[in-house]
C-alpha cells in the first residue's frame, strides 16, 4: 500500500453505521427451536436488553415449521425451561423458576403450551434445578432428569437456605482450587431422577410427583457431572424407555488438573444401582489405549445402545474426537466409528436404530453429516448442510430435520435440511426480524487462503456496511484465542467481526497454524511452537493482503486478540509485525512466560509446552513476550483489557504487560472489569468493553475522523483515572 492512501481514506472510507455495539448487545438472543413431536411448530426462548430500563425480559414463543410464522406465547420470566410431554402434540413440562413452599426451589408443572395461565403444578423440587429431560414410558409414567449443585452426602445445595459462614476463608489440599471463574468447594454438580405418575382424578388425568429425587452423581465419590463451566444438559442422557441414565464424569480416579480424562457411567433411573463406567480402566469394554475426555452420551431409539465421543490422549484437550458405540450389558470391545476420518465430531443424534446426525466443525463451519453406526474406519462422512455454524437438531416425523444455525450475518437462522436433498427451506432468520440486524446478510462475508508458513491457511473478511470495493478501508487484524480454535462463521456477542467492521474497517480473521477444523496437522503444529508457525502465518497474511487486496488500506491497520490471541498481540508488539499497526489490543492475554504455571488446567500448558514447568522450562520461555530483548521494541499503542475474575489467566499478566508499556512511555490504557472472568459478559460493561476497544482502535486508525458516528473512547462516560504530572 502506498502512503497516498491517507489521501484517499479521509475523503472515502466512511461507512453509514450498520450493526452498533449497543444494537449487538440489545437485539433479542434466541435459543434453540424445538419442534412438538408431530413436527408442526417449533418452541423457542428469546431475551433481550434494554438500554432504556437496564433490564432484560424474556419470552417463550412458538414457530410454524410449514409457514414460518412466529407467534408470542408468554413473557412470563417463571418459565424458564419447557420441553415437549410424551406423543401428545401440545402438552408440555416446564421448569417454573419459583417454589410457593421452599425459598430457592423450583417447581415443575404441566400445561398446554398455549396456555400457561392454566397450567398446574406437578412437582415441587427443593433447589434451583435446571436441565429438565424426560421420557414417557410405556405404562404412561413420567420419567426426568434435571441437576443442581450437591452436597458429598447427596443433598441438593439449596443457596438460599444454606448458612452462611462467619469467616470467607478457604482451604485447600489438593491443586485446582480454583476453575474459569470459580473457587472449588465441597459441592459439586449431579444429576438427580425423579418420576412423575399419572393421577385420574374427577375427569381429567394429571400428572404429580411420585416419591422424591435421587442423587444418580454423588454415590460415585469425586464424580461430578456436568462438567462446570461448560457442561449442561448434552453431558447426560435418558434411555427412550426411561430405564437408563448414561451421563459423563470427569475421571473420579485420577488427579483432575492434570487430566482431561472423563468417563461415560451408567446407572438404573431409579438410582437401584451406583453408577459404572463404561469405558473406565476396569471396564470391561473400553478400547486400548483411549484415555482422554469423551462426551455426548446419547441412547439409540431401542434403549440398547450409548454414542457417544471420546478422545485418545489423556492431556490434550484438543484431541480429535472419534465416535464409539457402547451395547448395554456387553463386554465386547467398542468400536470407533470412521477413525481415519481427520474431522472431530462434537454433537451427536441417533437419527435411526442404525445411523446417526453428526454436528462436525468443518473449514470455519459446523456441519451436519451422516454416520452409519457400524462405519470402518476408512468411512467418509457425508455433510448435508453448509454455511454457519449449527448448533441444534431435531428430527421432525417425515425424515427431515429443523435445524438451528447461527452466521457471521445473523445471530438465528431456523432451517430444514435432510441427508437426501440437503438444506431445503429457511423458515426464519434474525437479521429479517431485528431492526438492529437490518440489512445483514450472506454477502457482508467472504473467505480467501494463501500460503503461510508451511501450508495453505484460511481468513473469513467481514466487510463494512454499504461496501464499495472501489474504496479502501483499514484492515482490522482478528486474532482468535484458544489456540486450538478457530475463527468461524458465526455469530457471537463478544468479538462480532460485523460490529468491528461497521466502524469502517474490513476485518481479516485468519485460521493459521494451531486453528480446528482443518485436520490434526495443522492444528497440532503450535504445540511448543506458540509464537513460531502462527506468528509466520500471520506475518504471512499480513503480506498477502498489503500485495493482493486493493481495497484494504493496511497503512492504517489495527490488530485485536483475545486469550492466546492476546499472548500473539504481545508477540506481535515485540516483533517486526507490530510496526505495521497503528494500534493494538490484547484482550485476557499471557505475558509473562514464568507467569503461566499460576493457571488452572495444568494438562492445557503441560501439553502445549510439552511438559512440566520444572523438566521443561525452556519451552515455556521460548516463546516469551516479556523476554528484555521484546520490550525493548515495544512502541505500538497498546490498549490492555483483564478482568479480576479471570482464573484462566490471572489478571497479573494484564497488569504486568500494562506497567512495562507506561514504564517505557508508549501510549497505553490499562481497562478492568472486577466482576468479569475470561470474558465479558454483563450488558452495561460489555458495552464500555466496545466503546473503549473500538475507541482505541478508531483513534489511531483515523477511523474516529474518517468516519461521522464512529466510536469513540470519550463516550464511556466512566472516568478516566490519569495522575501523570
Ligand atoms: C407480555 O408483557 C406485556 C407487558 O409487559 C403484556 O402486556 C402482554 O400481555 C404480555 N403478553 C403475553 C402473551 O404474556
Ligand atoms: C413469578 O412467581 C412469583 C412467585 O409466585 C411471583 O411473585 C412473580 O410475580 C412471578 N413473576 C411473573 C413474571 O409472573
Ligand atoms: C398431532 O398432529 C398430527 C398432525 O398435525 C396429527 O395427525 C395427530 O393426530 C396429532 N396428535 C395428537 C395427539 O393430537
Ligand atoms: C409458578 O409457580 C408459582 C408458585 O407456585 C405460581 O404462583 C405461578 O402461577 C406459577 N407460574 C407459572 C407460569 O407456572
Ligand atoms: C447433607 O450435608 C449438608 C451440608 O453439610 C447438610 O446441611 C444436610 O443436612 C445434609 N443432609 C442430610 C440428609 O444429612
Ligand atoms: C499429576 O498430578 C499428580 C498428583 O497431583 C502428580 O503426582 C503427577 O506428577 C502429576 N503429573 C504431571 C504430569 O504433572
Ligand atoms: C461381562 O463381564 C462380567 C464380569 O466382568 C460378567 O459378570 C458378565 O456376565 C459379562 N456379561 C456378558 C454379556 O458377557
Ligand atoms: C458440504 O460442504 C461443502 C464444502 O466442503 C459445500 O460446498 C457443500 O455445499 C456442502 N453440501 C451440502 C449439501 O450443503
Ligand atoms: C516458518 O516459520 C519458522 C519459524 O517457526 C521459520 O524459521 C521458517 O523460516 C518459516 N518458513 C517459511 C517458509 O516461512
Ligand atoms: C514433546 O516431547 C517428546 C518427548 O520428549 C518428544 O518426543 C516430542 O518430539 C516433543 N514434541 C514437540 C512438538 O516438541
Amino acid at each position: 500500500m502506498g502512503t497516498l492512501r491517507w489521501l484517499s481514506i479521509a475523503a472515502t472510507a466512511s461507512t453509514a453505521l450498520g450493526l452498533t455495539p449497543d444494537g449487538l448487545i440489545s437485539a433479542p438472543r434466541r435459543s434453540e427451536a424445538v419442534p412438538n413431536p408431530s413436527g408442526d411448530v417449533a418452541v423457542f426462548s428469546s431475551s433481550q436488553y434494554s438500554f432504556k430500563t437496564h433490564k432484560s425480559s424474556s419470552s417463550w414463543n412458538l414457530l410454524d415449521i410449514k409457514t414460518g410464522g412466529i407467534k408470542l406465547l408468554t413473557n412470563d420470566s417463571n418459565v424458564s425451561e419447557i420441553i415437549w410431554l410424551g406423543s401428545d402434540n401440545s402438552t408440555v413440562l416446564y421448569i417454573n423458576g419459583t417454589n410457593s413452599e421452599i425459598p430457592g426451589g423450583v417447581e415443575l408443572w404441566v400445561s398446554d403450551i398455549s396456555d400457561f395461565a392454566n397450567g398446574y403444578k406437578a412437582a415441587s423440587l427443593p433447589a434451583s434445578f435446571s436441565g429438565l429431560k424426560a421420557v414417557t414410558t410405556e405404562n404412561g409414567e413420567v420419567r426426568y432428569l434435571a441437576y443442581a449443585e450437591s452436597y458429598a452426602n447427596g443433598t441438593a445445595y439449596n443457596e438460599k437456605l444454606a448458612a452462611t459462614p462467619l469467616s470467607t476463608a478457604r482451604i485447600y489440599d489438593s491443586i485446582y482450587v480454583r476453575h474459569w471463574d470459580y473457587w472449588l468447594t465441597t459441592r459439586f454438580n449431579a444429576v438427580f431422577s425423579g418420576t412423575l405418575k399419572k393421577a385420574k382424578g374427577n375427569g381429567k388425568a394429571t400428572y404429580k410427583a411420585d416419591g422424591g429425587l435421587k442423587n444418580l452423581v454423588s454415590p460415585v465419590k469425586n464424580a461430578e457431572s456436568p462438567y462446570p463451566p461448560f457442561g449442561g444438559s448434552s453431558d447426560y442422557d435418558l434411555s427412550p424407555d426411561g430405564q437408563w441414565v448414561a451421563f459423563k464424569s470427569k475421571a473420579h480416579d485420577l488427579p483432575r488438573s492434570n487430566y482431561t480424562t472423563a468417563y461415560v457411567f451408567v446407572v438404573p433411573h431409579d438410582g437401584s444401582k451406583t453408577a459404572v463406567p463404561i469405558n473406565g480402566p476396569d471396564s470391561p469394554g473400553t478400547p486400548a489405549g483411549i484415555k482422554g475426555d469423551v462426551g455426548n452420551p446419547v441412547f439409540s431409539p431401542d434403549s440398547k445402545k450409548i454414542a457417544y465421543w471420546q478422545m485418545e490422549d489423556e492431556t490434550y484437550e484438543a484431541d480429535r474426537r472419534t465416535v464409539y458405540v457402547y451395547t448395554l450389558g456387553s463386554n465386547e470391545t467398542i468400536p470407533s466409528l470412521a477413525k481415519d476420518w481427520d474431522r472431530s465430531p462434537d454433537v451427536l443424534k441417533w437419527a435411526d436404530q442404525k445411523n446417526l446426525v453428526i454436528g462436525v466443525e468443518d473449514a470455519g463451519r459446523s456441519r451436519l453429516f451422516t454416520l452409519p453406526a457400524d462405519a470402518g474406519d476408512d468411512y467418509k462422512p457425508k455433510n448435508f448442510t453448509d454455511g454457519g455454524v449449527v448448533s441444534a437438531y431435531y428430527f421432525l416425523p417425515d425424515s427431515t430435520l429443523l435445524a438451528t444455525r447461527t452466521a457471521i450475518w445473523t445471530s438465528w437462522n431456523v432451517f430444514t435440511a435432510s441427508p437426501d436433498k440437503g438444506e431445503i427451506k429457511t423458515l426464519a432468520t434474525a437479521n429479517e426480524i431485528d431492526p438492529e440486524l437490518k440489512g445483514l446478510g450472506p454477502e457482508d462475508v467472504s473467505e480467501f487462503f494463501y500460503e503461510g508458513n508451511w501450508t495453505q491457511i484460511q481468513a473469513f473478511v467481514t466487510y463494512p456496511e454499504g461496501f464499495d470495493k472501489s474504496k479502501t478501508y483499514p484492515l482490522l487484524y482478528y486474532i482468535h484465542g484458544g489456540p486450538q480454535s478457530s475463527w468461524l462463521d458465526s455469530w457471537s456477542s463478544r468479538w462480532n467481526p460485523k460490529v468491528f467492521a461497521d466502524q469502517g474497517y474490513v476485518v481479516v480473521a485468519p485460521n493459521p497454524t494451531g486453528s480446528s477444523g482443518f485436520g490434526d496437522e495443522l492444528q497440532d503444529a503450535i504445540q511448543n511452537n506458540w509464537g513460531g508457525s502462527p506468528y509466520e502465518d500471520l506475518v504471512k497474511g499480513w503480506e498477502y493482503i498489503n500485495e493482493n487486496i486493493d481495497y484494504i488500506d493496511t497503512d492504517h491497520g489495527v490488530a485485536a486478540g483475545a486469550s492466546y490471541g492476546g499472548f500473539m498481540i504481545n508477540w506481535i508488539q515485540g516483533s517486526d509485525l507490530g510496526r505495521k499497526f497503528k494500534a493494538l489490543v490484547t484482550h485476557d492475554g499471557t505475558f509473562v512466560a514464568d507467569a503461566k504455571i499460576s493457571t488452572e488446567e495444568l494438562w492445557f500448558m503441560q501439553h502445549d509446552f510439552n511438559g512440566t514447568f520444572w523438566n521443561n522450562r525452556e519451552n515455556y520461555r521460548r516463546w516469551d513476550p516479556s523476554a528484555p530483548e521484546r520490550i525493548l521494541k515495544f512502541s505500538t499503542p497498546h490498549l490492555i483489557i483483564h478482568n479480576d475474575k479471570d482464573y484462566r489467566l490471572p489478571v497479573s499478566e494484564g497488569l504486568s504487560l500494562f506497567n512495562v508499556l507506561q514504564e517505557r512511555g508508549v501510549p497505553s490504557r490499562f481497562l478492568n472489569f472486577p466482576d468479569e472472568n475470561h470474558w465479558v459478559i454483563h450488558q452495561e460493561n460489555s458495552l464500555v468493553w466496545h466503546q473503549q476497544v473500538l475507541g482505541w482502535l478508531n483513534r489511531y486508525s483515523g477511523v474516529e475522523k474518517s468516519n461521522k458516528g464512529a466510536v469513540s473512547l470519550d463516550d464511556t462516560v466512566i472516568p478516566v483515572v490519569n495522575y501523570d504530572p
